[in-house]
């Protein structure tokens, strides 16, 4: 395992630009929820998440980055009206602003998905600058929140590269399985690629632990060899598997307005709490070291 190598590489203070840029009264800043496997809930952590995090003081942008486009579905968006998208964005030159809806879930905006998302490699790698041509288009948009959350396509895929070069911070959920740490090890090798021929200027902030069911012993080993592998950088809170969450997509409900009360509602409440803590800490780390 070289987990402890990578994230060495990977984890650390944002660099200057970022202090002094970005985040002098506001926090926006752009978290990419990221894995390069699918199914591991990067869909269920960015929805809820962004759900958990929006607020009166705080404006939430979910950009689904995913041509199955489940974050949208998810959060009402009809099949048939999910264009413009961020493909529509991305490779037509259509107007952000203008392709961005507001949801059911108060300042909680969507830059929705679509299935032409599934053509990005072809329609980026003709272009100029292919690898920021996400970060490019956040640009417009960033003045308008305080924080973009990124439902990341699964594969390191250039649309994939392109979320990670846009992000300011990186929350890795993981599935705790048998294999969760060989897996993880994988993708902490492919980003320190990507690091080391684009110098992304996210960080990853945690490791978050997703559809856990601790009655299953080789869960609880699974956790066991993830916490020794990545240490502090496991977020205290977990994503327990509920039959709520399982049934929120279907309902097009957030866990907050499926199951305000539920166990799931308060973990995401907790997860957002930490994710805010871990971006204020390393703000906090970054402006007393420069
Ligand atoms: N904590 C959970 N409890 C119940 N079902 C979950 C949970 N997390 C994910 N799922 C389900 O597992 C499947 C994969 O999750 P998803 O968030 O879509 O993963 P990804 O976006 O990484 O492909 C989905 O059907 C989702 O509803
Ligand atoms: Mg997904």
């Amino acid at each position: 395992m070289c987990l402890h190598n990578s994230g060495g590489i990977m984890f650390g203070a944002f660099p200057r630009r970022i202090v002094v840029d970005r985040m002098p009264e506001r926090l926006a800043v752009i978290i990419g929820v990221f894995n390069n496997k699918g199914g591991v809930g990067k869909t269920t952590i960015s929805v809820n998440l962004a759900a958990a995090l929006a607020s009166p003081r705080r404006r939430l942008l979910l950009v689904d980055l995913d041509s199955q486009a489940s974050a949208s579905l998810w959060l009402g968006v009809p099949r048939n009206q999910l264009r413009p998208s961020a493909a529509s964005v991305l490779f037509e030159k259509y107007p952000i602003l203008k392709a961005i809806r507001h949801t059911a879930t108060p300042h909680l905006d969507l830059l929705p998905g679509s299935l032409d998302l599934a053509n990005a490699d072809v329609a980026l790698c003709s272009m100029r600058g292919r690898e920021v041509a996400l970060d490019r288009v956040l640009e417009r948009a960033k003045p308008h929140y305080d924080v973009i959350v990124l439902d990341c396509p699964p594969g390191m895929s250039l649309l994939a590269v392109n979320a990670v070069l846009a992000c300011d911070a990186l929350l890795i959920p993981v599935c705790p399985e048998p294999l969760a740490s060989e897996s993880l090890d994988t993708l902490f090798l492919a980003l320190q690629r990507v690091r080391a021929r684009l110098v992304p200027r996210s960080r990853v902030i945690g490791v978050v632990l997703t559809a856990v069911d601790p009655s299953r012993k080789p869960t609880r080993d699974a956790i066991e060899r993830l916490r020794a592998a990545v240490r502090d950088r496991l977020l205290n809170t977990e994503i327990r598997w509920t039959a709520a969450l399982s049934e929120a997509p279907r309902a097009r409900k957030t866990v907050f307005a499926h199951a305000a009360r539920s166990a799931s509602a308060d973990q995401f409440r907790r997860l957002a709490g930490e994710v805010l803590q871990r971006l204020q800490s390393i703000r906090h780390s970054a402006t007393i070291s420069n």
